[in-house]
């Protein structure tokens, strides 16, 4: 059976980072196959969607499946984020194991497990390729207690842990992959523009966060975009096991 040639794979590309990821390959024409719990409207020859959950327990194989009918890609792009309301109440006064596990477990077991399938699969292919992960300021630095200050927001260590271990797979991935040209990297945006996030509408804790940033501004998912470009093209070449932050600022005090 003949597969789908594509050049990037992106898991949560239906989101607000998946989504302008996905225009900016697409208008360079590159073939973009999209695994998401929900599909974006997309009419282009240039892209694909395959419903696909990253938490089910039959991961590898789905994954199977998917590379029986798709080709393997020059990059893989996991800009996922699971079901927010998995992320509630893990803060310092409620941390239980169950609720811990289920977050380690859907987000970053499963975010490591696709991409280490991803990457055999690569190294197999004997062709240059680009693995993106995405991190996140609280991957490298603590939650600030002040930039909650006076909201009902809390520190959250589900998403701390699993963006901190992102961080360090990306180093070990990178260190066993680059002798096949594989190149591992991840990226941490700080906040995002979002007109429909709780947390950025709420005025209390827009202005705490603000105060933390040199350039006074969140990011635009565009300008966050552009980063995943130039780490999957060869622009950034000599560019592996490195953790590239986009926060205007806020991780420098
Ligand atoms: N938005 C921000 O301000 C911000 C800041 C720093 C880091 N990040 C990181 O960027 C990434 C993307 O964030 P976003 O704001 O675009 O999130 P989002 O919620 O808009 O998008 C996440 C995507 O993941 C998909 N998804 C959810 N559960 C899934 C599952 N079980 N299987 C497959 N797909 C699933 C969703 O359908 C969605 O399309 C996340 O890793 C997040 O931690 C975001």
């Amino acid at each position: 059976m003949k597969k789908n040639k594509v050049d990037i794979i992106i898991l949560g590309g239906s989101g607000l980072l998946g989504k302008s990821i996905i225009k900016k390959f697409i208008v360079k024409k590159n073939k973009i196959l999209n695994l998401d719990i929900n599909n974006i409207k997309k009419k282009s020859k240039y892209y694909f969607f395959e419903s696909f959950d990253m938490t089910s327990k039959d991961l590898d194989i789905n994954l199977k499946k998917i590379f029986k009918f798709y080709s393997v890609p020059k990059i893989y792009i996991d800009c996922s984020y699971i079901n927010r309301d998995l992320l509630i109440d893990i803060d310092f006064n409620k941390i239980t194991k169950t609720k811990l596990n289920r977050v380690l477990n859907d987000w970053l077991s499963s975010s490591i497990v696709i991409s280490s399938y991803i990457l055999t699969k690569m190294k197999k292919s004997k062709i240059e390729s680009s693995v993106i992960l995405t991190s996140s300021i609280y991957g490298v630095v603590a939650q600030d207690p002040n930039v909650y200050k006076n909201t009902n927001i809390k520190e959250n260590i589900g998403y701390t842990l699993v963006k901190s271990g992102i961080n360090n797979f990306v180093k070990n991935a990178a260190t066993i992959y680059g002798p096949y040209n594989i190149r591992v990297n991840s990226i941490s945006p700080g906040g995002i523009k979002n007109k429909y996030d709780k947390n950025f509408n709420n005025k209390i804790f827009k202005k705490n966060y603000l105060k933390k940033v040199p350039l006074k501004r969140f990011a635009n998912a565009d300008e966050i975009a552009n980063i995943y470009e130039f780490i999957g093209s060869n622009n950034s070449s000599y560019i592996t096991g490195f953790n590239l932050i986009a926060d205007g600022g806020f991780t420098l005090t």
